[in-house]
């Protein structure tokens, strides 16, 4: 029989009992100490038919943050919260990993520890506003990082990986994608560094296998997975050279053996146009499990798994939507509409209030 979205996978050490994959998303429901609440354990829990849930972006440290109520993943608090997740969850037979998440410049001094600016690659303001608590205002142009601070920005990685392990998480995702810290080292739209992290291709690549490195030496490699989008504009990103970049990334993660790579296949809503690229060149470069995303839905999805151009797909707005979107799925039941308006921040209302069959 062929395989399709309902087929058990194995991904790294974390068995799947289906390929639909619940994508990371950001819902700014959290404490403003970053500690998950009793609806957000809900909300997870709601979804637990995912053969595996990716937690929303979650930041690393007190500077990783970019925008109001998002959880964290370095207080002994935060742990605590997180557990009543992963146990739930488990509880109802799904795995959970976390998306381990450094924003660089999309944030605001009025989010960071201090009124601190925000830290980037290279010192460049990003086109848009930053989402705060006091509404959308201006960014700011970011601070480079020196060098000699990236050791212990990964050491923020690896705690931020035992934090996840402690709390009960299956592993984690590395989050390079979106515009992000990591995306804003890998693309030339915002490195325009000279030294040994800007530049080249390597040198770009540097700080995510470097970060890759340590996350795996604490979780080991079947318990990380890695998302990266190749052509996603959003957060005013754009490279040079797309293509031959990410064909050069992707190659270079290939001796990790990690769980999964995790590809946005395209440019995500609202972020403008994709950069042209054909996301077969890297699905035929990269030697493991391939995570597909963007757009999918039971009929894509089911075609792109019988014809092996992904192991499994993840889904996002329809996952907002349908907690039991695997039920709905496998019964050809309708699905409801996904309300925007209450993506993110806000209450139960448009998060854990939506009809299950
Ligand atoms: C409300 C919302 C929040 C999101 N938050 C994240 C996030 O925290 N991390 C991330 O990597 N992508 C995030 N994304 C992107 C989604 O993971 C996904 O790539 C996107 O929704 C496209 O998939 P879909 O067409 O199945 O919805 C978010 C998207 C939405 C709509």
């Amino acid at each position: 029989m062929a395989l399709d979205l309902f087929s058990p996978v194995k991904l790294g050490s974390i068995l799947l009992n289906n390929r639909m994959v619940m994508a990371p998303l950001t819902r700014n429901r959290s404490s403003e100490t970053g500690v998950p609440q009793a609806m957000n354990v809900t909300y997870y829990e709601q979804r637990a038919t995912a053969g595996l849930i990716i937690t929303e972006a979650t930041p690393i440290s007190a500077m990783a943050h970019g925008y109001p109520a998002l959880p964290g993943i370095y207080s002994g608090e935060q742990v605590v919260g997180w557990r009543k997740v992963t146990d739930a969850v488990h509880a109802k037979g799904s795995k959970i990993v976390l998306q381990l998440w450094h924003v660089g410049r999309i944030s605001h001094p009025s989010l960071l520890p201090n009124g601190a600016l925000p830290v980037a690659p290279s010192a460049i303001k990003p086109a848009g506003k930053a989402f705060t608590y006091e509404g959308l205002v201006d960014y700011v142009t970011p601070r480079a990082l020196d060098a000699s601070e990236l050791p212990e920005l990964i050491k923020d990685y690896a705690h931020a990986t035992q934090c996840a392990l402690d709390a009960g998480f299956d592993g984690v995702e590395i989050h390079a994608a979106n515009g992000y810290l990591l995306d804003q080292f890998l693309r030339d739209g915002s490195n325009k560094r000279t030294d040994n992290y800007g530049g080249s291709f390597e040198n770009r690549t540097r700080l995510l296998l470097e970060v890759t490195e340590a996350v795996v030496a604490v979780a080991g490699a079947d318990k990380v997975g890695l998302r990266l989008s190749p052509a996603n504009p959003f957060n005013d990103m754009h490279d040079s050279h797309p293509q031959s970049l990410f064909n050069y990334v992707v190659t270079a993660l290939n001796p990790f053996n990690l769980a999964y790579l995790h590809i946005v296949e395209g440019g995500i809503h609202g972020g403008g146009e994709a950069a042209p690229f054909d996301f077969s060149e890297l699905r035929a470069l990269y030697q493991h499990s391939y995570m597909a995303n963007l757009g999918f839905n039971k009929q894509t999805g089911n075609a792109a798994i019988a014809a092996g151009e992904a192991d499994c797909i993840a889904f996002g707005v329809p996952f907002i939507a349908n907690p039991d979107l695997v039920e709905r799925y496998k019964t050809d039941a309708a699905l409801n509409e996904a309300d925007s308006t209450t993506f993110y921040g806000g209450n139960e209302k448009g998060y854990i209030d939506y009809p299950t069959l």
